[in-house]
């Protein structure tokens, strides 16, 4: 059976997980590569043993060896190098965020239309095992109507600087990049509702603390000290037509004791905590019943995850299977992301027309 021919742009930090997960899955090769960087191409190359490294994204694109492009680059380049795909007949899986704003996003889904190609945007979390297991649960109905989420993702110390502290190429600060995952994981267990409107805050006061000493932290191939455009701190109420809401906040840096991740629903039946480990609440017999899953991974596990969302695309592009993280929801969570940014510059809340 042909296996799918996949091309990697952009051969940064996420890339290995691509590349990794691609090579455990026995219906998919990486077959070539491209970087801005031709020497971080290179290397990556040689360190996958893949064949070819091309010296443009044209040449990709015309290239009909290649099937599937996994887009790792930065935010502002996402809309333009997947609609370009697209329309050369590629299967795309792109990185969250889908894109920088919702006109790209708009775009993007009209090329997926246009294009009878499969499009999976990269929401890992939903991929997770724990993930998986409690929506299982929530579609029996053990939860009931989801009515409150809430979701926390906190670094104390953590902004990696380079283009992800440039608001131009990044779109945002710790919203974009780490609320992105823990406000999509949230919004698709409860099934997907339509925002309705959002209040929220962000706060730039302690910039990206690059006098901490004693402390080390992940920081990004082209940082720079000096620079850095995006807040440190985001909170938003978002409340969806549904009736539902969800609460959220997510820090690059805090005066915090420790980083935090949380994310826990509440339905009218029961609740459950995803993070930091899977617990499901739930009442029986004039009892409250804590309940503990015994799965492999009762917390988010990246590499497991990963794999998990690289196959589900294969066999999306393969064999037809449905796309578990579809161009609709990343152009909604474009939506709510670029709304919580609305709503605190113009320090009001943001409705949206249903
Ligand atoms: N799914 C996840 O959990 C996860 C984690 C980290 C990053 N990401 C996403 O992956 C993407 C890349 O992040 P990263 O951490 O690997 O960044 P990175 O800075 O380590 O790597 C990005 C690479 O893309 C290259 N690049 C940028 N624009 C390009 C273009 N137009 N053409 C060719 N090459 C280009 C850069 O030269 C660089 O080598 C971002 O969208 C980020 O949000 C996702």
């Amino acid at each position: 059976m042909k296996k799918l021919n996949v091309c990697i742009i952009g051969t940064g930090s996420i890339s290995d997980m691509h590349f990794q997960s691609y090579q455990n899955n026995s219906n998919s090769i990486v077959y070539g590569v491209y970087d801005y960087s031709r020497e971080r191409a290179l290397e990556k190359a040689n360190e996958h043993g893949v064949e070819k490294i091309y010296h443009s994204l044209e040449e990709v694109f015309n290239d009909d060896k290649v099937d599937a492009i996994s887009v790792c680059t930065w935010n502002n380049t996402h809309a333009d190098i997947t609609i370009k795909a697209l329309n050369s007949g590629k299967h795309v899986l792109v990185e969250k965020p889908l894109s920088k704003n919702v006109e790209e996003a708009l775009r993007i889904e009209e090329a997926v239309g246009k294009s009878n190609k499969k499009l999976q945007v990269g929401f890992v979390r939903r991929f997770g095992t724990n993930t998986k297991v409690l929506k299982s649960f929530i579609d029996k109905g053990k939860l009931g109507e989801i009515y409150y989420a809430k979701a926390s993702c906190l670094r104390r110390l953590g902004n990696p600087g380079g283009w992800f502290a440039d608001k131009e190429r990044s779109g945002g600060g710790p919203l974009i990049d780490l609320g992105v995952h823990v406000i999509d994981v949230c919004w698709y267990l409860m099934g997907r509702p339509r925002v309705k409107s959002i209040s929220a805050n962000t706060y730039h006061h302690l910039g990206n603390r690059a006098n901490i000493e004693n402390l080390s932290f992940y920081k990004a191939a082209d940082y720079d000290k000096e620079k850095n455009s995006v807040e440190d701190l985001a909170n938003a109420l978002i409340t969806f037509e549904n009736g539902a809401s969800l609460f959220v906040d997510v820090s690059f840096t805090l005066h915090t004791q420790k980083d935090e991740l949380q994310v826990k629903l509440h339905g009218t039946k029961g609740g459950a905590e995803l993070e930091p480990e899977l617990i499901m609440i739930s009442e029986e017999n004039d009892t409250i019943l804590n309940i503990h899953p015994q799965i492999d991974h009762v917390s988010f596990d990246f590499a497991n995850a990963f794999q998990n969302e690289i196959d589900s695309f294969v066999s999306s592009c393969l064999f037809e299977k449905p796309i578990m993280a579809p161009v609709e929801d990343g152009v909604e969570m474009m939506k709510i992301l670029t709304g919580i940014y609305k709503a605190s510059e113009e320090k009001r809340e943001v409705t949206f027309l249903s």
